[in-house]
């Protein structure tokens, strides 16, 4: 695809901002939060988190939100999204909610909106609450109940501050880091029960969307809206041999479409639900379960994309016997001579925001869609640090390369309101720790000082000129 090499201008009134969230960045502060699943994994494993850091301290933004939200104005921030802990609201997930924690929250909320930031709150990032945990999580219905009273708790307390509302972010990292893959908790290998729980959070967030509109309906002069944030990868044959092409769809329905298209359309892509039927995972759900999910679809979707997924056709058959894991289907490839960040080995293709844009225009209505989150994470960054600043122009580059492509998707006709990086300041990251950094701005972990980096002053002048030089 041949780019404009001409100034990038973007629509009017479009969203510069960032991303992050309460588990990553906020610290326990003191109004008496409840522990979550990431203390409780800590307790579990504590060789497992990098360099022994976990999420007591992070980038103690509980304490530091009003000098922050001047930082986050002179790098160009119009938006930011954070996410409200349910542990902090309800520290034992249900009950009673805590006083102080709806006063920290108000207070933050509203520097941020007096300093012209719009806040778009998020309102569940992997931060589900020990006591919700140890009744199994998301594959316990109560659970999802406790879940949407925190959701209705946070439209009436904050309602008149936020105008932008996202259930999930990335629902299916849970899954599999949960029951997959062994890098969440409860670290357990059942793709079974993560059905169970992929069910019971695309539930959640329907139930939460219907009682946001009861909310509205009392507030009809508020125009806010409610979507989720999900993480999707364009997925990519490595030929054009009908095995690898059935292979990549097959990977894209388990790990693209499973949350989409019950978000966007109500329903579950039919080849999904006849696999899933055929070895037998069909997670337990009534009938009013599934008119729940199709009446209550988001307004608007938040796209987190990184990189592309990559597959071909098995080269050898799996044994019937092993567990079943959607890899049954396609195996991941490595394409050779691709461009990738050699920090944390993902590929780098621009063309996929592109490619994943024109895929919801086309294939869901063109719905009201930002990106919420691109990045690239760097390990010792300090190693760029002159005079006291990250010269960080590998990010610089990053981020122009794929908003040219954003722009074009616009120029052809994508509804895309926003870019989100992520993050703002570095934050933690999960058992990752601070090895990875993100950020705008650099943390120095020992002092908690904060320093622009050099994308922090590009992204101020992206703001400003509301586009770039490309
Ligand atoms: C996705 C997640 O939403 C966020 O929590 C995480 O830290 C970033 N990606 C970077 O890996």
């Amino acid at each position: 695809m041949k780019l404009k090499t001409e100034f990038l201008s973007f629509p009017e009134d479009f969203w510069w901002g960032s991303a992050w969230s309460a588990e990553q960045a906020e610290g326990r502060g003191n109004t008496g939060k409840g522990r979550t699943q990431w203390d409780m994994s800590w307790d579990a494993h504590p060789n497992r988190f990098y360099h022994g850091v976990n999420t007591d301290v992070t980038t103690d933004f509980f304490n530091r939100y009003v000098d922050d939200i001047q930082l986050m104005k002179q790098t160009g921030h119009n938006s930011f999204r954070l996410s409200i802990s349910w542990a902090r609201l309800f520290p034992q997930g249900a009950g009673e909610v805590c006083a102080e924690a709806v006063t920290f929250y108000r207070a933050m909320l509203n520097e941020m909106v007096a300093a012209g930031i719009k806040p778009f709150a998020n309102l569940y990032h992997f931060d589900m609450p020990e006591e919700m945990m140890k009744i199994g999580g998301w594959e316990n219905r109560a659970v999802v109940d406790a879940y949407v009273n925190f959701c209705a708790t946070c439209f009436r307390e904050f309602g008149d501050l936020v105008f932008h509302w996202f259930t999930f972010n990335e629902p299916l990292g849970p899954v599999l880091g949960g029951y997959m893959e062994d890098f969440h908790y409860p670290n357990v290998i059942d793709f079974k029960r993560g059905v169970q729980v992929g069910f019971n959070t695309i539930l959640a967030s329907a139930l939460a969307i219907k009682a946001f509109k009861e909310h509205q309906n009392i507030h009809p002069d508020r125009s806010s809206k409610i979507g989720i944030i999900l993480n999707l990868s364009p997925t990519y044959p490595r030929s054009e041999n009908p095995l690898d092409v059935e292979a990549a769809v097959y990977a894209d329905l388990f790990y693209n479409r499973s949350f989409l298209d019950p978000s966007v359309k109500g329903t579950f892509p039919e080849k999904l639900v006849e696999t899933l039927r055929l070895h037998d995972l069909m997670p337990s759900h009534t009938e009013k379960d599934l008119c729940d999910i199709r009446e209550n679809t988001v307004q608007i979707l938040g796209l987190n994309y990184y990189e592309p997924r990559r597959v071909k056709a098995r080269s050898h058959a799996v044994n019937p016997q092993s567990p079943f894991m959607p890899e049954w289907y396609f195996e991941s490839y490595v394409m050779p001579g691709r461009k990738f960040n050699p920090h944390r080995g993902w590929e780098i293709y621009e063309q996929g925001i592109y490619d994943l844009c024109i895929d919801i225009r086309d294939n869901y209505g063109n719905i009201e869609s930002f990106i919420s989150e691109s990045g690239m994470g760097v390990s010792n960054e300090e190693r760029f640090m002159r005079d006291g600043q990250v010269q960080d122009d590998y990010r610089i580059g990053f981020i122009q390369n794929h908003l040219a492509y954003l722009h074009q998707a616009i120029t052809d006709g994508c509804n895309i309101k926003g870019y989100h990086l992520w993050t703002f300041i570095d934050c933690w990251s999960w058992i990752n720790a601070y090895k990875n950094r993100y950020g705008l701005v650099s943390l120095d972990l020992a002092t908690q000082q904060r320093t622009i980096k050099k994308s922090g002053e590009f992204y101020q002048a992206l703001s400003r000129d509301n586009g770039f030089h490309f």
